[in-house]
């Protein structure tokens, strides 16, 4: 098949599949820039929310660049990656001071946090401009549909991936087409459980064909380092606080530590609200906080669960005053030098 039967075949599937959201009506360069800056950390359910709160509170690049840095942080309290919202704060100044938004993508990409995704993100969505975005998604929908084993994390894989996306999108489309493979990628090319037997491009697609759909992408990295993402709630309940013991085959065996959840990307704020937030008021104490072992490398997150009735969890109620009698790793005494004194 060539490539442009396959952008037309996706472009068709986009008409039927597309997700409407709230950035998708706009051409308005703020908007996409603040949509795309969200949903590099966060998936589309839980960063809708955030986008709406966000230009609620600043409708226009100039509203954000009067405001504070510490009432732009507070817009972004649980998002995660401060320095995301640090950075646009920063790039919504460069754009005040230019005057109007930066039109063309060499000038988008020189704005803080704007890397290769977000300017081709921008330059196509808002001014129409032929720039193919590379995420995730883009990586993931063509190692497979052209069964390309290249990795996905060195600069020859990204130089090799970056060139096929541009010579496949449809240059008068490009919003449309940039949109459509990552929602495609997001919909149903997707990492785990692809929907291959309902997906109408599956008769072209080389992994399929070949039964290697669940292993491409490749990556190098994957093989040496595993990264892993921990959120850690401190859970404080009058003078006891809860511990629990780490179990036998994995890091830290037989070490205390604070409730622990560990999922595949960072969990949200409103996901550690539903486990927890019913017995009590949480707080952010630290985000991202990383961690590195030999062969892992773990983000966390920090919280405390000033608790006002004692949640139903297994574990280890002690004292507080008595904590330190209990061995725990290294990142969680970081994270003990974080709470507050009751
Ligand atoms: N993920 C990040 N930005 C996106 C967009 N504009 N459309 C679909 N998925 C996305």
């Amino acid at each position: 098949m060539n490539g442009s039967d396959f952008s037309l075949r996706l472009l068709r599937w986009y008409e039927i599949n597309g997700r409407q959201l709230p950035w998708r009506g706009t051409r308005d360069p703020y908007r996409i820039w603040v949509s795309e800056i969200i949903l590099q950390q966060t998936r589309v359910a839980q960063g809708y929310d955030y986008f709406l709160r966000f230009t609620h509170r600043f409708p226009t690049v100039e509203c954000l660049a009067e405001a504070t840095d510490d009432e732009v942080l507070r817009q972004w309290q649980g998002l995660g990656y401060y320095s995301r919202a640090r950075n646009l704060h920063k790039a919504a100044r460069q754009i005040a001071a230019l005057g109007h938004f930066p039109d063309t993508y060499d000038e988008i990409r020189q704005l803080h946090g704007v890397g290769d995704y977000t300017a081709a993100a921008i330059a196509s969505l808002a001014f129409g401009l032929p720039c193919a975005v590379v995420d995730g998604n883009v990586y993931r929908v063509l190692a497979r549909h052209f069964g390309i084993d290249e990795p996905i994390d060195t600069t020859a894989g990204k130089r090799l991936f970056a060139q096929m996306a541009q010579e496949l999108l449809v240059p008068t489309r490009a919003a449309d087409y940039n949109q459509a493979i990552m929602d495609f990628g997001a919909l149903q090319c997707t990492p785990r459980q692809p929907r291959c037997p309902q997906c109408p491009m599956a008769d072209t697609c080389l992994a399929l064909a070949q039964g290697r759909v669940e292993s491409l992408p490749v990556r190098q990295r994957s093989a040496s380092v595993r990264v892993r993402y921990f959120t850690y709630v401190y859970v404080r309940f009058g003078e006891e606080v809860l511990l629990q013991r780490r179990p036998s085959g994995d890091i830290w065996q037989g070490l205390y530590q604070p409730p622990l959840r560990e999922t595949s990307e960072p969990m949200p704020l409103a996901e550690v609200d539903t486990w927890l937030g019913r017995y009590g008021t949480l707080s952010l104490l630290r985000a991202d906080r990383r961690h590195q072992l030999t062969h892992q490398l773990i983000h966390a997150d920090f919280y405390l669960l000033q608790a006002t009735q004692r949640p139903p969890l297994e574990g280890l109620w002690i004292r507080e005053s008595e904590r330190d009698q209990y061995a725990v790793p290294r990142l969680v005494e970081d994270m003990y030098g974080l709470i507050p004194n009751p």
